[in-house]
């Protein structure tokens, strides 16, 4: 027998909120859930769950979610909600289950809040009802039964002031957010940080709808400050990233990524970090990686450059070019030359190394920035072994960036395909540089 539960999640990000709960969701093998009734405009939704276990699990990791209650009734004043409370099929097994437990009452609210207006005493007393004989217990009760009023705002900074509907239920899980991750995570706080580091919440939410697993194998190959990497070590993976660039890889005295995990007391989730080119990638061919989760270079502070020459013929017979004796290749001080390199190739490259490296099932998730141009038609890579799953959406003013995710379906899979640098008609570096005149 299912029981109801409601979700409470945060009005923000609304375009990753339902790709997030389907991929946690899937994740737990919850697979019966009912996502018709699912509103983007509203902060509350209403499942059909099998126990509190499933809720648990299933809520325990969002960061878009507030948390889940065991749903107890609803209504447009408290009148109402304490008739639907009664009128709940499981209403006296409910009453029942919880008759001893030690408790407390909390509110909550969206748009608007009772704080100071509502005799709040007054308020729980009028549940009496329900007959509760616990003790009641403001720290670590057995169970906390909650009041949440929905206001509609009056404007974007006014809160409501009538309620237009109030909830009552019993709350099964906080969430990751709600039990403090984004303060955690706050990169103001962060020991090694930088121009390119990733923002807590939406990382985390990247590691959500990647499906980024405990004690798995993730990827950043573009770790630059390792804000993904330490959103995979938060889930409990085993991270490893790389980079062109090793003085990001490294960062400086006590301000490394290495020292990000120890502050955050994941040290045992961190692998390493190397310095290498993706586009000439060192790690072995059938080195399994179950989740690739990175913000690929925008070329918007430096144009996109990979390892190689841009006029190979210079180069012709000084390949053995040596200094003392030694390659000049082999000498800890050589710099390597770099050319140039289009988004669309490397994202084409990013592809292709998915496929290559992921088990079926696995999720490949990347950031792609995008002008937000009528006359350009946004191109989203496709390959043929790897199914879209989600493209979500952050707007900025004048361009956008996308979480494209992207499950390994196998050779059998042929999917659309569109590989190739046709896909841009004008570079995004140029673009963003011109205003997106
Ligand atoms: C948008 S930043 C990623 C930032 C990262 N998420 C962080 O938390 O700091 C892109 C990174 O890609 C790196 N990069 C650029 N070209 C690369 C290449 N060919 N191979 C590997 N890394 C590259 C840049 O050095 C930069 O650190």
């Amino acid at each position: 027998m299912t029981k109801r539960y409601l979700l409470f999640m945060v009005q923000v990000h609304l375009n990753f909120r339902l790709a997030e709960l389907e991929s946690l969701a899937d994740m737990f093998g919850l697979t019966t859930i009912d996502f018709s009734q699912y509103d983007e405009e509203s902060p509350f939704f209403v499942v059909e769950l099998e126990n509190d276990q499933q809720a648990r699990e299933w809520i325990s990791r969002s960061i878009l979610t507030r948390a889940i209650y065991e749903y107890w009734g609803q209504g447009s004043n408290y009148e109402q909600l304490h008739l639907d409370v009664q009128e709940n099929p499981l209403y006296l097994q409910l009453k029942q289950e919880y008759r001893e437990s030690s408790f407390k009452f909390e509110f909550d609210s969206f748009g608007g809040s009772s704080a100071g207006k509502l005799d709040r005493v007054a308020c729980i007393e009028s549940f009496k009802y329900l007959d509760f004989q616990g003790p009641i217990r403001m720290k670590n009760p057995e169970q906390i039964f909650t009041v949440i009023e929905e206001y509609e705002p009056l404007s974007d900074n006014q809160a409501g002031e009538t309620p237009l509907r109030l909830f009552f239920g019993r709350e099964v899980q906080r969430s990751d957010r709600f039990r403090g991750a984004l303060e955690k995570y706050d990169l103001k706080k962060r020991p090694y940080k930088g121009t390119t580091s990733f923002e807590a919440e939406l990382s985390l939410v990247s590691a959500n709808i990647a499906q980024v697993k405990p004690g798995t194998f993730m990827y950043d190959p573009f770790a630059g400050t390792g804000s993904f990497l330490t959103a995979g070590g938060h889930y409990n993976a085993m991270v490893i990233g790389s980079d062109i660039d090793g003085r990001m890889i490294r960062g400086k005295g006590s301000q490394t990524i290495r020292a990000n995990f120890k502050k955050y007391q994941d040290s045992l989730q961190f692998l390493d970090v190397l310095t290498m080119d993706f586009t000439h990638n060192a790690l072995r061919k059938n080195l399994i990686i179950d989740t690739i989760l990175c913000d690929p270079p925008y070329g918007i502070r430096e144009s996109i450059k990979v390892l190689g020459a841009k006029d190979p013929e210079r180069f012709i017979g000084k390949e053995n070019v040596e200094i003392n004796g030694q390659k000049a290749y082999l000498l800890r001080d050589y710099i390597p030359t770099k050319k140039p390199y289009s988004l669309d190739s490397l994202l084409d490259d990013l592809l292709h190394f998915a496929v290559e490296r992921l088990p079926i099932g696995g999720r490949l998730a990347f950031w792609m920035p995008v002008a937000n141009d009528e006359n350009i038609e946004t191109v989203i890579p496709m390959h043929a072994d790897l199914e879209l799953k989600y493209n979500c959406v952050q707007e900025f003013n004048k361009w956008s960036r996308r979480l494209l995710v992207y499950i390994q379906r196998g050779a059998d899979y042929n999917g659309p395909t569109n590989m190739g640098s046709e896909r841009s008609k004008e570079r995004f570096r140029d673009r963003y540089f011109s205003g997106f005149n």
